[in-house]
């Protein structure tokens, strides 16, 4: 037997503190705390560097953790196991943020895992496996227009050639902003990792939907995430004078756009539940009160568990766009800005974390996510899985984000009890 086998359920909630956990969240809240709401800690800003050092700090000087900045940014904090050699089990999640959105997507992960090292210190635990808390670089779609940059560098899905010329809108290579936050971009190759170096992955996230909340269950078990496509349509139309040009002379951009947003969204609600489509993003040029739009371009993605329900609204929006160009005079160009299939997750590790919630007394249930992880690209390289805590009303991507701190630290523990059984390989 080892020591951890002798820890009872209320000795792990002894050594948690939801009041720690609310004071960490509340921290990393503050950096980056929008006036007009929620936070912005976009993907190498300021505001993420100061909470990089922030997160490097505690996992140095309060962990005594072994920290390190791998080539494509990912922070990773190391805790030596006793079986020399072992893969390590590996835990995190991201820091970044969108654009006033909440506090709790990312840090959920990141602060629930330091709350798990922090009780692994109080009960004195050695590990066989090394365990590692690592803070992914760039989940969220950054500036520089790719997401899980970190993520996806690790698991070899992403290489150098993706990230050349890609800018910010200040003119800045993403290569050098790589190097800015520590990485090291002319050594990319190194940072990818194989299952010879990793045991298993558990992410620690909000739920970022209302079935937790609405179920009253403690914990949810990921089965397995969306497919999210995402594609760029630009339409070419002709700009023209807004008073002089008669209506059915025009080749209006921004009138193509209304035909290919009504019919996208019809698309999608004529599929079964758990499809999505949204255009997040529309820029026009002129784009000035007295020109007719000349050129629109759309960012549009496509969110589905199921992968034909996608394949059906591509072939849909294909239809559109031909239709759209045969009446309007408009020519439209569309470019596959990511594609990323449904994914599900390890029987094994969901069995564990189920485990979990028995042995801790939480109430648990089976979810898919429709939001995309960093646990999506992890799971190419190692068995991974995944658990939600509850989001109220499922607010997510907005200030009124909210998670209660006592759900955190639950996720908390039933992350420690799975990494210990893991470890334990019971
Ligand atoms: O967009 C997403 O699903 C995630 O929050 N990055
Ligand atoms: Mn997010
Ligand atoms: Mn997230």
């Amino acid at each position: 037997m080892r020591p951890q086998d002798f820890i009872k359920p209320q000795d792990f909630k002894r050594v948690f503190s939801v009041q720690r956990m609310a004071k960490l969240i509340d921290e990393f809240g503050a950096i980056g705390a929008d006036p007009l709401g929620g936070v912005t800690r976009l993907a190498f800003s300021e505001e993420d560097l100061r909470a990089r050092e922030k997160i490097k700090y505690i996992m140095t000087e309060e962990l005594s953790l072994e920290a390190s900045v791998d080539p494509w940014g990912n922070i990773i904090g190391r805790r030596s196991g006793q079986l020399k050699g072992a893969p390590a089990l590996i835990t995190g999640s991201h820091l970044d943020s969108v654009q006033n959105g909440g506090k709790f997507d990312g840090p959920a992960g990141v602060l629930g895992a330091v709350e798990a090292f922090r009780a692994l210190d109080s009960f004195g635990i050695k590990t066989d496996h090394p365990l590692e808390l690592i803070v992914f670089t760039a989940e969220e779609p950054s500036p520089f227009g790719l997401s899980t940059i970190g993520s996806r560098g690790m698991a070899g899905k992403l290489k150098k050639e993706h990230l050349l010329g890609k800018k910010n809108d200040k003119g800045e290579e993403l290569l050098d902003a790589i190097a800015r936050i520590g990485g090291d971009p002319d050594h990319l190759e190194m940072g990818v990792r194989g299952s010879d170096k990793i045991y298993a992955f558990i992410e620690i996230h909000i739920e970022q939907m209302p079935y937790l909340e609405k179920e009253r269950k403690d914990i949810g078990v990921v089965q397995g995430i969306a497919g999210i496509h995402r594609l760029r349509v630009t339409i070419l139309g002709e700009a023209g004078h807004a008073g002089t040009t008669p209506m059915r002379e025009r080749k209006d951009a921004l009138v193509a756009s209304a035909h290919l947003i009504r019919e996208l969204n019809s698309l999608a609600r004529s599929e079964k539940e758990k499809t999505v489509a949204t255009i997040g993003q529309l820029s026009l040029q002129p784009n000035s009160v007295n020109i007719v739009p000349g050129k629109a371009v759309l960012e549009i993605e496509i969110r589905s568990f199921q992968l034909d329900s996608i394949s059906r609204i591509k072939r849909g929006l294909d239809r559109a766009l031909v239709d759209v160009e045969a009446e309007m005079g408009v020519k439209v160009i569309q470019e596959i800005t990511y594609d990323l299939h449904p994914n599900t997750f390890s029987p094994r590790i969901r069995e564990y974390l189920h485990g979990a919630c028995r042995h801790l007394g939480f109430s648990s249930m089976d979810l898919v996510s429709m939001a995309g992880h960093d646990a999506n690209h992890i799971s190419n390289i190692t068995d991974s899985g995944m658990i939600f805590v509850p989001s109220h009303k499922g607010l997510s991507h907005c200030p009124e984000e909210w998670t209660e701190p006592k759900h955190l630290v639950n996720g908390a523990q039933v992350l420690l009890r799975a990494l210990l059984q893991l470890d334990q390989n019971t």
